[in-house]
C-alpha cells in the first residue's frame, strides 16, 4: 500500500501558506495546475487541486506567442480577476510577468500589490534566484506571501539560449541549490522548481524546508504542476515531461465537425431545440 497522501483529502478547509507548510511536514503531495478563466478555476477548485496559478503561459497557450515575453500585468490581473471568481477552496498564485518586477524591488511589490489588490490572488510567484532576492523580500514585507521558480525560467529564454533543461552538470546544479536557497531565505513560502534533473530536484526538496513544487523535475517534489492546456490535451505540441491526462482538443474538434455537419445538412436545430 502507497504511504504518499495527498493535501487535498482535506477538502473542507481552504488552502494557506500554512496548510502548505504542514502538507511538506506530513509528506503530503501538493497539487498545482494553471488556469485563465472562471470556468476552468471552478473545475480545477472543485476537483480538489492546492493551488492555482494564473501562470504568464498565458502568453503560450491563451494568446499564442512564443515567449511569456509580451505578456503584461494588466493581462495577468485581468485574467487573475477572472479565476479569483471560480475559486472556493484553492488558494490563487498570480504570475508576475516580464518586466513587472525586473527594475527593482519598488517596481516589485508595486505589481505585486496590484495582483493582489485588483486581480484578488492569495500570493505571487516570480522567477530567478539570487537575483531577485530583493525583490523577493520586500514583497514579502509587504505581507504579500510569494512562490519563488528556479531552474528553467521561461523569461529568462533569450540568455539561456532556448528552454532548456538547466542544472546539468556539478556547476550548473550548484547554482540551482544556491538559487532555491536564496529564495527560501528571502522568505518565499513554497518554489516551483521547472527543467531540472529529477536527482537535483530530489537534493532540494530535501534541503528546503519549504515546499518545491516540481515541473519537468521529477517525482520527489513536494508537489507538481502542470500547464492546463497540456493536462488536457489542447496543445499541438507538449514538452516529453508532460502527462496528457485527457484530449480534450480531439474532442472539441470532434464536437466543432458535428455541429457543421448538422447545420449545413439541416438537422439541427430540431423542434426540441427550437422555443414553441
Ligand atoms: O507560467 C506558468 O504556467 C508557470 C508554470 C509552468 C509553473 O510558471
Amino acid at each position: 500500500m502507497s504511504t504518499v497522501t495527498t493535501a487535498s483529502a482535506n477538502r473542507e478547509h481552504r488552502v494557506t501558506v500554512r496548510s502548505l507548510a504542514r502538507s511538506k511536514k506530513r509528506g503530503e503531495r501538493i497539487t498545482m495546475l494553471t488556469a485563465y478563466d472562471f470556468t476552468f478555476a471552478r473545475i480545477f477548485d472543485h476537483a480538489g487541486i492546492d493551488l492555482i496559478l494564473v501562470g504568464d503561459s498565458l502568453g503560450n497557450v491563451v494568446q499564442g506567442a512564443d515567449t511569456t515575453l509580451p505578456v503584461t500585468l494588466d493581462e495577468m490581473i485581468y485574467h487573475t480577476r477572472l479565476v479569483a471568481r471560480g475559486l472556493t477552496r484553492s488558494m490563487l498564485v498570480g504570475d508576475m510577468p516580464f518586466g513587472s518586477y525586473q527594475v527593482g524591488p519598488e517596481d516589485a511589490v508595486r505589481s505585486a500589490i496590484r495582483l493582489v489588490k485588483e486581480g484578488g490572488a492569495q500570493a505571487v510567484k516570480l522567477e530567478g534566484g539570487l537575483n531577485v532576492l530583493p525583490c523577493i523580500e520586500r514583497i514579502v514585507a509587504a505581507e504579500i506571501p510569494v512562490m519563488g521558480h528556479v531552474g528553467l525560467t521561461p523569461q529568462a529564454v533569450n540568455r539561456m539560449g532556448g528552454f532548456r533543461v538547466q542544472g546539468r552538470g556539478e556547476k550548473g546544479a550548484a547554482r540551482i541549490i544556491d538559487d532555491a536557497l536564496a529564495v527560501q531565505e528571502a522568505g518565499a513560502f513554497a518554489c516551483v522548481l521547472e527543467g531540472v534533473p529529477a536527482a537535483l530536484a530530489s537534493e532540494i526538496t530535501m534541503r528546503l524546508d519549504i515546499p518545491t513544487i516540481g515541473i519537468g523535475a521529477g517525482p520527489d517534489c513536494d508537489g507538481q504542476v502542470l500547464v492546463m492546456h497540456d493536462l488536457l490535451g489542447l496543445n499541438e505540441w507538449t514538452p516529453s515531461f508532460v502527462k496528457q491526462f485527457a484530449n480534450l482538443g480531439a474532442v472539441a474538434s470532434q464536437a466543432a465537425r458535428a455541429f457543421a455537419e448538422e447545420v449545413e445538412s439541416g438537422k439541427f436545430p430540431d423542434e426540441e431545440h427550437s422555443y414553441r
